[in-house]
């Protein structure tokens, strides 16, 4: 049966389709759309036209899954120009996600009506794609090139109202959409000419008028475009838009998208779409396992993560008790978030009213007995056993049954600290990352006895205060500071050989990432984990804490900063790297960029495989998920194990193994890396 149902209401043909779950525009789709307006053209009853959709959503897109397949006709360009042309007025009813193709439908429609709730985007950059069926012609026309620009290269959707304002909706809906759209069509149904946004050109004429504008909106979002393909291809569609007519601006839009459609980066994209979606399912849980409910929230330590860990639920409109062990901690950390708050509604993205609502929610407390109220409690206390195994000793007498004991640990034994409580089952690792506040990532790790509605809940919760969570086993740093290892180890291994922290950092900047290695050492804290003695100088770590460099927060570690926190070499830092090179009689020799990216990014690719194998990740993709939202993997190259797969396993290997020897005795090669580049498989496909 097909998707798509036509109904009459008077002389209003009711075209309503019913695709769950997102009403994606595959071919079923797109046939009976055309049918649709096909049969209103013949039929003279119909006066006009209402295109609606059952259940969440308007269209929220192509059907995604259909893509690099061959397409079946009719094709999108097509349908959205059919409906166009029809010659009686055609309505789209708006509710949900208007997005990508959907949006195109709708602007092809003649007149657009939205609920209030409802929301407008073409996020096709966000697959590696532009919006193919017009969009890029058709949106700046209606709601104007800056706008076009800005929804389109970001691929972030607005609101009903702001697409109102900017004349992408012509009429806001209260109450029930289907009704209204109707009354809408009666009104409009003797307007003529029709309105075309195809045809319209007025909001052009304004950019014309500026032919800076687009060089100037290159510039200002260079950093955030960096090493993406999209955003520009985006760019020139919308920029053809103005300089050329109609007919010739999608041709440039068809030929850009196909481009695009083409190239590693829209395949990296659209995979990691499914791998995000993926990575929230967990494999052997028992059918319909029901969450615990969660209404209040408690956090142990509002240091720098305790505090970032509360915002999120404040956020979410869920109340936090934080307790800390003294009054002076306690301050500092309630009035971080409070200056957290603050610096975001100083930016206008949160009212003083909404900073007060959150605010509100906060219960900070030394009292520890104030937890025994909470549903789910995370501690996030100094990172050594004996003081999580305490922290949860005592929780295990104040906690009520049935809450949920998490730790925030790096890298510490969940079972270990699961066994300093009599309620194993409900013991489970929230790994945050930091800023707690801002990083997508959240790492569950899966105890040996954590019970099934633990992980649902932990699931499901992390959905509610917007974190993508992947699900770890138990082993040293799960996931994501697992692979970070074998990456650290080579990068201080390659400092001793010869390369300077420029080039390590300036190679992974090159790739893509946000920063490299010793950038991020700095960022983060290059004493993080030293033991803090300063006689005991083992490597060229322990000799930089020593000497106060312990990154950016004192203006020097692996690079000197200025007054701006401008980072530039240190002459002082290649003395170190000379003194251990002596020290260890290693000989300086000339480092290549190809021997960095061996050493450091392939033997990530073999600890990723090397977690796959011991069971500690359910499946590659959810390995890519963390590097993305954890660690600033660059997605359009889909995250290590998907980019592994596209450089071709037999190549990493064969790196790995003429980098053996340098690698040191610790390192172990991947007997399923190994098996897969033999067999000819790939780990993400
Ligand atoms: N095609 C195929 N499947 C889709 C899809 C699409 N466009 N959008 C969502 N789905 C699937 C998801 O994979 C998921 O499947 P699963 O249940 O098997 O895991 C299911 O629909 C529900 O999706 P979500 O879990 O994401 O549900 P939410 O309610 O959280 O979000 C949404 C709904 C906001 C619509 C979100 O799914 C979304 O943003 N989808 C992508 C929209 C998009 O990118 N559209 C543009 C497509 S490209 C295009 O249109 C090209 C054109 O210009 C030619
Ligand atoms: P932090 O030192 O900033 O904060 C720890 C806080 O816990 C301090 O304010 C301290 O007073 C308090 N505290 C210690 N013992 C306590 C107790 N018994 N009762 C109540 N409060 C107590 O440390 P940070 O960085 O916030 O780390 C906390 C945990 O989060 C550690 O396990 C760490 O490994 C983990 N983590 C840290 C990340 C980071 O980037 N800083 C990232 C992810 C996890």
């Amino acid at each position: 049966m097909s998707p798509i149902s036509t109904r009459r209401h008077d002389d209003v043909l009711i075209v309503a389709s019913n695709n769950p779950p997102v009403n994606a525009l595959g071919h079923a789709v797109r046939e009976g759309l055309v049918q649709a307006i096909d049969q209103a053209e013949a039929d003279e009853q119909v006066k006009a036209v209402v295109i609606i959709c059952e259940g969440n959503t308007f269209f929220a897109g192509a059907d995604i899954t259909e893509f690099g397949k061959p397409m079946q006709m009719p094709m999108l360009p097509i349908v959205v120009d059919r409906i166009e042309a029809c010659s009686k007025p055609v309505v789209a009813a708006i509710h949900g996600t208007a997005f990508g193709g959907g949006l195109e439908v709708a602007l092809a429609s003649h007149y657009r009506v939205a609920v209030p709730s409802a929301k407008l985007g073409v996020p096709e950059v966000k697959l590696g794609l532009l919006p193919g069926a017009g969009g890029t012609q058709r949106l700046p026309r209606v709601a104007g090139v800056g706008k076009a620009l800005e929804m389109a290269a970001s691929g972030n959707p607005i609101g009903a109202k702001e697409a109102y304002e900017c004349g992408l909706v012509d009429k806001l809906i209260e109450g029930d959409l289907e009704q209204h759209a109707v009354a809408f069509a009666h009104e409009v149904k003797d307007s003529r000419p029709l309105p075309k946004s195809s045809e319209r050109d007025e909001k052009l004429r304004e950019a014309r008028d500026n032919p800076g504008l687009f060089d100037e909106f290159r510039q200002a979002n260079a950093k955030k475009f960096r090493g993406f393909d999209a955003p520009e291809y985006v760019v020139r569609a919308i920029e053809a838009a103005v300089k050329a007519p109609y007919a010739e601006g999608v041709m440039t839009e068809r030929q850009l998208f196909m481009e695009l459609m083409s190239g590693t980066q829209a395949r990296a994209q659209q995979y990691f779409f499914f791998a995000e979606r993926k990575a929230s399912k967990i494999e052997g849980l028992p059918e319909n396992t029901q969450p615990r409910d969660i209404r209040r929230v408690g956090v142990i330590g509002a240091g720098t993560m305790g505090g970032g860990i509360s915002m999120n639920f404040l956020s979410a409109g869920i109340p936090v008790t934080m307790v800390e062990m003294a009054q002076d901690a306690l301050d500092r950390g309630a009035g971080t978030i409070r200056k957290n708050y603050e610096a975001t509604a100083s930016k206008g993205k949160m009212s003083a009213d909404q900073v007060g609502q959150a605010m509100g929610l906060l219960t900070p407390t030394l009292d520890f007995n104030a937890l025994s109220d909470c549903d789910l409690i995370i501690e996030a206390v100094f990172e050594n056993m004996d003081v999580k195994k305490e922290v949860f000793g005592r929780l295990d007498t104040i906690a009520k049954p049935g809450a949920i004991l998490a730790s925030n640990t790096s890298y510490l034994d969940i079972d270990e600290i699961a066994a300093s409580t009599s309620r194993p089952q409900d013991v489970v690792g929230l790994h945050f990352f930091s800023p707690a506040n801002i990083m997508k990532l959240l790492e569950v790790v899966r105890g040996a006895k954590t019970a099934p509605d633990v992980l649902v809940t932990a699931m499901q919760l992390a959905k509610r205060i917007r974190k993508v969570a992947v699900v770890a086993g138990v082993c040293y740093g799960f996931i994501g500071n697992r692979m970070l290892i074998p990456r650290q180890t080579q990068a201080m291994r390659l400092l001793l050989e010869g390369a300077t922290p420029e080039q390590v950092d300036r190679v992974y900047v090159e790739f893509g990432m946000p920063m490299g290695p010793f950038q991020m050492a700095d960022l983060a804290g290059v004493d993080i984990g030293w033991h803090r003695d300063t006689n005991r100088i083992e490597n060229i770590r322990d000799k930089l804490c020593a000497m106060d460099r312990w990154g950016q927060k004192k203006g020097a570690g692996f690079y000197d900063y200025d007054e701006k926190r401008r980072p530039s070499p240190s002459p002082a830092v290649a003395e170190v790297i000379e003194e251990f090179r002596r020290r260890e009689n290693v000989e300086k020799r000339e480092i290549s960029d190809q021997e960095i990216v061996e050493r450091t990014l392939y033997t990530m690719v073999n600890e990723g495989a090397l977690i796959l194998e011991g069971g500690f990740a359910q499946r590659a993709s959810d390995i890519d998920v963390v590097w993305v939202y954890g660690y600033g993997w660059p997605v359009y190259r889909g995250g290590p194990m998907f980019w592994a797969d596209t450089e071709g396993l037999p190549k990493i290997v064969e790196g790995i193994r003429r980098q053996q020897e340098r690698l040191g005795p610790d390192f172990k090669l991947s007997e399923l890396l190994v098996g897969k580049a033999g067999a000819g498989e790939k780990f993400t496909r």
